[in-house]
């Protein structure tokens, strides 16, 4: 006899076989995903005891990583898991679900910042360190990785995604979701992820949270589909549906993009879960006339859990009993939330070790900093005022972040404690202890008295961690009020300045970039913001980070990407518009994708390819030589972008379609391949079709977006 609790029978078995012992009630009550608030400890425990609820979101507001949140502690964990699983009638356990965006009790750079990397192999790293702690803490869930494409910053959520670019996106998808959950979802150091918001959100019109948005399909299909195609191909066990709507559908209400495109093409085997209220919120939408019809919406969709609205559990019963919701849509749902609980090992031991240490690492601190380091960009350095001196010169590091903690950590932060944040001037104080430096950080005069008695001024300047985030949307993308002016004063005083910019998202540095003779973009970082910024500007560590995300020059050039589509007018090649379509500024933008500068260079030569014809289902190889031609050693983060020249509809000017951080000494070259395949080569063209079309392909490589180096070839039918 077949029992669903004999851990010997696979999960598919185990899972038939409990699925046919659940009542209607039970089936419902897993598909339900409440708040984890203490103040509903009561409710909660009855609800475990009785099968009817099936998970906990760990937050008790929707700002769960920006704001003080009561959640409960491991006892609590504990107590509702054993009531679960041996007071409930079937014994299923929960499973609970936490924002764990960039690391939780280590806090890596933001997932902006992790893209400026390009190392999609340390992004992993980041996910496997916070599923170990995340799993210490009695949470196997994780709502990220965020893949939403983002190309307006001033959407405060830009911060939580990998930028503008689909490849580069899904690198980091993938690499995500394999650090998170692992070899097996068994291992009790993992959790599962969930890759998110799909789709679209990132579109946020004008830079609004929760706004409606609109996309063609071939828009969707080529540019927001590709990180989530990479996170199921990764295996992510879970996926969120998105708020926002696309062709007047809102995502939660879309079966064509839920079991049509996900489920369907893109085989998702795992769970839908809404968004937070998503699924009552269509009625805000407009498309459900009430709770009822929201819950038959949403269901039949193809989301299978839904999060806080308690639609489902209210309504799904009588969509049954009429017969709208079928019993086989129900049991597909079910079937898929508890095959992810058997995975995940919870029906055989749910528990979490109250007793294990919750101190971070110290191998943890340090691949926190290694990963900073990796993530900063260098974005000016005139007269090569970078590396700064560390003895000999008087150099005043000041500025309203120069002793910041919270805002170094970004927004979507868990870990609330200041323990073990380093400020920027206690990370220069460590990285250079001979130098002579005055410090001062908050009252703006006393800042300029120290820049006036030092020789040198590193001023350190950015946004506050709840500047950016969830609903923290801003209309200017300007550095916040006060700091322009400051810097201007301090230019004033005729001293080599440095910027340090801490932020989470792209700002505007025109005046920025022309008053300083160096800026370092230290993002939010982290914990190890302070230490990395110091490491690098001091040269113990040579910058190396390339920006995931275009910078504009004003707001008012927003949206402004590099992988544009040609414009009707300009034949020529631009991949920001040149001869500008504005009277008051250039059509180029401040720093371009990919850009990044290094306390050494690099030249690129011999750039080659295997065939000067292929056809659609060849591989083409490109080949290109990289040289360390300064007087570091330093890693070049090499890129490949391609253009398909003819097409029976139009495609971006250049795309990524690889990249390569390489080490290299003075003096040193390294070959670097890349191969260019199906997949690559082709994009969904009419009817949605995936297609490869026979035509002329640039290729280039470089160092950036703007690299001119190509070459050629042509796919022969
Ligand atoms: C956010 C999600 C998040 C959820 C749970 C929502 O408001 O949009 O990204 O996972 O809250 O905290």
């Amino acid at each position: 006899m077949k029992n669903y609790k004999d851990k010997n029978l696979s999960v598919r078995v185990r899972t038939e076989d409990l699925l046919s012992r659940m009542t209607i009630e039970e089936k419902i009550g897993q598909l339900n995903q409440l708040s984890a608030k203490l103040s509903d400890a009561d409710e909660m425990r009855k609800n475990a005891v009785q099968g009817l609820v099936s998970s906990r979101v760990m937050a008790s507001t929707a700002f769960a990583g920006n704001e003080e949140q009561e959640i409960t502690g491991f006892d609590e964990i504990n107590l509702l898991q054993e009531l679960a699983l041996n007071q409930s009638r079937l014994g299923i356990p929960l499973m609970d679900g936490w924002d764990i965006v960039h690391g939780q009790r280590t806090i890596f750079p933001l997932p902006l910042a992790q893209a400026a990397g390009w190392a999609p192999e340390l992004v992993q790293r980041a996910a496997e360190i916070a599923a170990l702690e995340t799993a210490e803490w009695g949470v196997r869930w994780t709502f990220a990785p965020m893949l939403d494409i983002a190309r307006d910053p001033r959407w405060g959520r830009i911060v939580e995604g990998f930028g503008e670019d689909p490849y580069l996106c899904a690198q980091m998808a993938a690499a995500s979701v394999k650090g998170f959950q692992g070899e097996s979802l068994s291992d009790k150091r993992r959790i599962a992820a969930c890759a998110k918001h799909y789709i679209g959100y990132g579109m946020s019109c004008g830079g609004r949270d929760y706004s409606a948005c609109d996309c063609s399909e071939h828009e969707l299909r080529n540019t927001y589909l590709p990180p989530f195609k990479a996170a199921v191909e990764a295996g992510a066990a879970t996926v969120m549906a998105s708020f926002n709507e696309i062709g007047g559908e809102p995502v939660t209400g879309s079966k064509h993009l839920l079991t049509d495109i996900l489920k369907g093409e893109l085989g998702f085997q795992g769970f839908v879960v809404s968004d937070w209220y998503a699924i009552h919120q269509l009625i805000n939408q407009g498309v459900a006339e009430n709770r009822k019809e929201a819950a038959y919406i949403a269901f039949d969709a193809g989301v299978d859990m839904d999060m806080l609205d308690l639609c489902y559990s209210e309504h799904l019963p009588a969509l049954i009993e009429e017969g709208r919701i079928s019993k086989e849509r129900l049991d597909d749902a079910v079937r898929r939330i508890l095959e992810v609980k058997f995975r995940l090992g919870l029906f055989d031991d749910p528990y979490v070790d109250p007793n294990a240490s919750q101190r971070i690492r110290d191998e943890h601190m340090e691949f926190a900093k290694v990963f900073a380091e990796k993530c900063m960009v260098l974005l000016k350095n005139e007269n090569n005022v970078l590396p700064l001196p560390k003895s000999g010169r008087k150099i005043a590091v000041i500025g309203p972040l120069a002793e910041a903690k919270r805002a170094l950590m970004g927004s979507w932060t868990q870990n609330k404690s200041d323990e073990g944040i380093q400020t920027i001037v206690e990370g220069v104080q460590a990285a250079a202890p001979e130098a002579e430096i005055i410090t001062a950080s908050s009252l703006y005069d006393e800042m300029l008295m120290a820049a006036q008695r030092a020789e040198m001024v590193v001023l350190v300047l950015g946004e506050s961690d709840r500047r950016n985030g969830e609903h923290a949307c801003i209309a200017d993308i300007e550095l916040p009020v006060g700091q322009l002016e400051l810097l201007r004063a301090v230019r004033r005083l005729g001293k080599p300045v440095v910027s340090v910019i801490c932020s989470g998202r792209p700002l505007v540095l025109e005046e920025v970039d022309h008053l300083s003779d160096a800026v370092l973009y230290a993002w939010h970082s982290g914990h190890q913001t302070g230490p990395a910024a110091a490491e690098i500007l001091f040269g113990n560590v040579n910058p190396s980070g390339k920006l995931p995300v275009t910078f504009p020059r004003t707001t008012g050039q927003i949206p402004i990407y590099y992988n544009h589509k040609p414009n009707a007018r300009q034949i020529d090649e631009y991949y920001y518009p040149e001869s500008t379509d504005y009277f008051d500024t250039t059509g180029k933008p401040m720093y371009p994708f990919g850009y990044g500068l290094s306390y050494t260079t690099f030249a690129y030569s011999g750039l080659t390819i295997d065939k000067e014809k292929i056809t659609a289902d060849e591989v083409q190889t490109v080949r290109v030589t990289v040289t360390n031609t300064g007087n570091m050693e330093g890693d070049e983060i090499v890129q490949c972008y391609l253009r398909d020249c003819s097409s029976a509809l139009t495609r971006p000017l250049k795309e990524l379609k690889g990249f390569q951080r390489i080490h290299l000494a003075p003096g040193a070259s390294q070959e670097v391949v890349f191969t260019l395949d199906r997949e690559k080569l082709g994009y969904y063209g009419k009817g949605g079709k995936f297609c490869v079309e026979p035509g002329k392909f640039m290729v280039y490589t470089g160092g950036n977006c703007l690299t001119e180096m190509c070459t050629q070839f042509e796919i022969v039918k």
